[in-house]
């Protein structure tokens, strides 16, 4: 059983499976509606339907009860009990609606995976397919759990795309997680995986701007890729990365990030650490990253920020950057939310 969903005022429409969320089905038809985490609980994906209902599954927390009242729709999580009309908010465009980068499915092999630290795993895919793989330094995709049926975890590209058909991700591995607990007990080089993609609003504007990135834990995978791009384009941007972990064990990508800004000509690397074990030896900046990104900067009015990685950490660095000065629409982020 499907419905029809119309977006207006393009008189777009698009089928939408029983079974499908609206933004699922709107991803199937190739258009791209606005979201963030996919899952219910940034807001990202709000629109005003004006004809039809919805019904909801359970992870919809970023939605009051007065907005459904209003007919505002969270549509990550709604899906159509009838023909649906949505009135899209006045700024959106028909290009906004046609993504760069259509979403496919790609047959891969892991190629290597390392652990980077005690928790964390750098996993590199590899596929002739992967080659075709066009997405933004920013994006993000979906691996399906091995031997599941149909069950899909977020991760984001480490790398810009490779003529090599490589893909590179940095994965947290979390006890009991469906996807990370496969990576840390049976994944080997040669197992094949299914990825879809890309996702994702998270990239670099082509302004001159100077560019504030903040990163924790497996945040770093996104801006590594950033790096890339800006290096791979001579960029002259004034570049300021703060990463935050809480002890020497859980820095990672020192050498690497090093040598990207050796490439660049305006690259400062500031990781700071918030708990170190009693025997690290560590000079760098201590505290919260938030705390450390206070201290070190001054005015960033015409500065725009990169944040990625757990929603605590981006809510406090995006508090810090508006005293600071930063305009609202200059602060990109990608909020690390759990997928289950
Ligand atoms: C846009 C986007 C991009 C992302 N990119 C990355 C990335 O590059 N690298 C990365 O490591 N993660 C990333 N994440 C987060 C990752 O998708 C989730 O943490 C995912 O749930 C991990 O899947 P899993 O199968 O290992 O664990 P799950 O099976 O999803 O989780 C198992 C259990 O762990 C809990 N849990 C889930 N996440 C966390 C957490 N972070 N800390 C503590 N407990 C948790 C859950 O409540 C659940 O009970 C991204 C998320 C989004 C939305
Ligand atoms: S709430 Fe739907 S994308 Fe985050």
């Amino acid at each position: 059983m499907s419905h029809t969903i119309t977006l207006e005022p393009f008189g777009i429409d698009f089928p939408c499976h029983e079974d499908d969320t609206i933004l699922e089905a709107a991803f199937k038809a190739g258009l791209s509606l606005r979201y963030g985490c996919k899952h219910g609980g940034c807001g990202g994906c709000k629109v005003q339907i004006s004809e039809g209902e919805v019904d909801y599954n359970d992870h919809a927390t970023a939605i009051s009860e007065e907005e459904i009242d209003a007919g505002v729709a969270l549509l990550c999580c709604a899906y159509a009990e009838e023909d649906i009309v949505i009135t899209l908010d006045d700024d959106y465009s028909e290009e906004e609606l046609t993504p760069e980068f259509p979403l496919r499915v790609y047959p891969a092999k892991i190629a290597e995976l390392r652990r980077v630290t005690h928790d964390t795993v750098h996993l590199i895919l590899s596929g002739e397919e992967l080659a075709e793989y066009r997405f933004n330094p920013g994006q993000y995709l979906e691996i399906k759990v091995p031997g599941s049926e149909d069950t899909w975890r977020c991760f984001s590209m480490a790398n810009t795309p490779s003529a090599e058909g490589i893909t590179e991700l940095v994965v947290k591995i979390i006890p009991g997680g469906a996807f990370s607990s496969y990576l840390d007990t049976e994944a080997k080089p040669g197992d094949s995986v299914e990825i879809r993609g890309p996702y994702g609003q998270f990239q670099i504007s082509e302004t001159e701007a100077e560019i504030i990135m903040i990163a924790g834990g497996s945040g770093m995978a996104p801006i590594m890729a950033m790096l890339k791009q800006l290096v791979a384009e001579k960029s002259t941007r004034q570049i300021s990365f703060y990463f935050g972990a809480r002890a020497v064990k859980d820095l990672y990508f020192i050498d690497e990030i090093n040598a990207l800004g050796e490439q660049l000509d305006n690259f400062r690397f500031i990781p700071a650490l918030s708990a170190p074990d009693p025997d690290d030896d560590w000079q760098g900046e201590h505290g919260y990253i938030t705390d450390v990104l206070a201290r070190n900067t001054d005015s960033l009015r015409g500065a725009e920020g990169y944040l990625c990685g757990p929603p605590p950490m981006i809510d406090a660095a995006i508090d810090v950057l508006r005293d600071k000065g930063m305009f609202n629409a200059r602060i990109r982020f990608d909020k690390f939310v759990q997928n289950s």
